[in-house]
């Protein structure tokens, strides 16, 4: 019965919080969102509830897509990917940022919606805006027949499984992989070719193994922890891709351990953040090995030279940082899926040798449905 397998899925199954347990069920609930879609045939995904047919796909001139917290986070990753794989015009913003600013509604945009609950008040809100002014609206939801699904025209369900937990971490992954999905599909209707399309459905594949080889970092990624816990503030840097994972990760660690934490375009370091970089300031950098390493590798200089900390997240060890969590290698786009993952047990490993209450951090509700 329902009640039977609900009792099931909330059980904490031996971990001793639901955030750990849904850290670690992300090898599961990546494989789950892919189930099914993948196309070899035509080196696409299928997605059954779009609703958005291939002439549709063709003529969008622009995608924005609208969300609160880490679902906005999991837009600005979606709204790259869309950008990258598809070359349709795509950003990401906050949905009361939109929805109070009196934006133009174009007939000849996408709007997307992201919401783990579909309840959150600001981004229902947006989205029942957008559909008075006759906009198409899509979501990219985890809860099945939440209120932002039904008041969607169609869209991708997340398929995460319960988040418990009051910050996300599961469903930011899997939003992130939808989005993946969602932009190969589009990518497929407009210009990327089969090879391209073969290069993504193969790196998709990886993920659920490669979360799982990310998972055997943990006991190095908790002794680092600790030396985070005595941080009054920290900084967290990335360019392009690794700039959304940047900004999740820093909301993480505040979110639970009550750390104040930034986070930066790595390039705007010297445009002022720069100044309280020092010793008991660490920085957090996400250099992926992509055409922008160097770029990368040249910030963490600036970083070291003013004597700070420094932690990298990266597809090889970095010299110049203090330590270097390695992450498996992927196709470049899909890299913001895999590198958050350490990060969230950076985050969690924190809180603990803080004694914080993990599951339910000061202040903040699982799903925000007031103004
Ligand atoms: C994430 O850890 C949060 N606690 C929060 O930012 C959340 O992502 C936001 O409130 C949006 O929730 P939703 O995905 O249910 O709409």
């Amino acid at each position: 019965t329902t009640v039977e397998w609900e009792a099931e899925s909330y059980d904490m199954g031996g971990h001793d919080t639901y955030m750990h347990k849904e850290i670690v069920e992300q090898v599961d609930a990546v494989d789950r969102v892919l189930r099914g879609r993948i196309d070899d045939r035509f080196a696409t995904v299928r997605l059954g509830g779009l609703n958005l047919d291939a002439r549709e796909a063709r003529s969008m001139r622009r995608v924005k897509i609208l969300g609160c917290g880490s679902a906005y986070h999991a837009g600005q990753i979606g709204a790259q990917m869309i950008e990258e794989l598809a070359r349709i015009p795509a950003d990401a913003e906050p949905a009361s940022e939109f929805r109070y600013r009196n934006p133009v509604v174009d007939p000849d945009t996408l709007y997307i919606a992201v919401s783990q609950s579909g309840e959150t008040y600001d981004t229902l809100a947006a989205v029942q805006e957008l559909k008075r002014k006759g906009a198409r609206v899509l979501g990219v939801v985890n809860v099945v027949g939440s209120a932002i699904a039904r008041e969607t025209d169609g869209g991708v369900y997340v398929h995460a499984g319960p988040e418990v937990c009051v910050v996300s971490t599961k469903c930011f992954t899997n939003t992130a992989v939808a989005f993946a999905l969602l932009a190969l599909h589009l990518g497929r209707i407009r210009d990327l070719s089969v090879a391209d399309g073969k290069r993504i459905i193969e790196g998709l594949r990886k993920l659920p193994g490669q979360i799982a080889e990310i998972m055997e970092l943990e006991d190095h990624i908790a002794t680092l922890a600790k030396e985070f816990a005595d941080a009054k503030s920290m900084m967290f840097v990335g360019r392009v891709r690794g700039y959304p994972v940047a900004r999740e990760a820093s909301l993480k660690l505040k979110e639970i351990s009550y750390i104040h934490a930034e986070a930066y375009p790595a390039s705007e370091l010297k445009h002022g953040p720069l100044a309280l970089i020092e010793p008991a300031t660490p920085t957090v950098a996400i250099v992926p090995r992509d055409d922008l390493l160097e770029k990368n590798r040249a910030t963490l200089e600036e970083i070291k030279a003013r004597s700070g900390r420094i932690l990298a997240v990266a597809h090889e060890p970095q010299e110049k940082a203090d330590d270097t969590i390695v992450v498996p290698r992927n196709e470049p786009e899909l890299d913001p899926v895999l590198m958050g993952i350490p990060l969230q047990l950076l985050a969690y490993h924190t809180a603990l040798a803080l004694g914080r209450d993990i599951d339910k951090p000061r202040n903040l509700a699982k799903s925000v449905t007031v103004e």
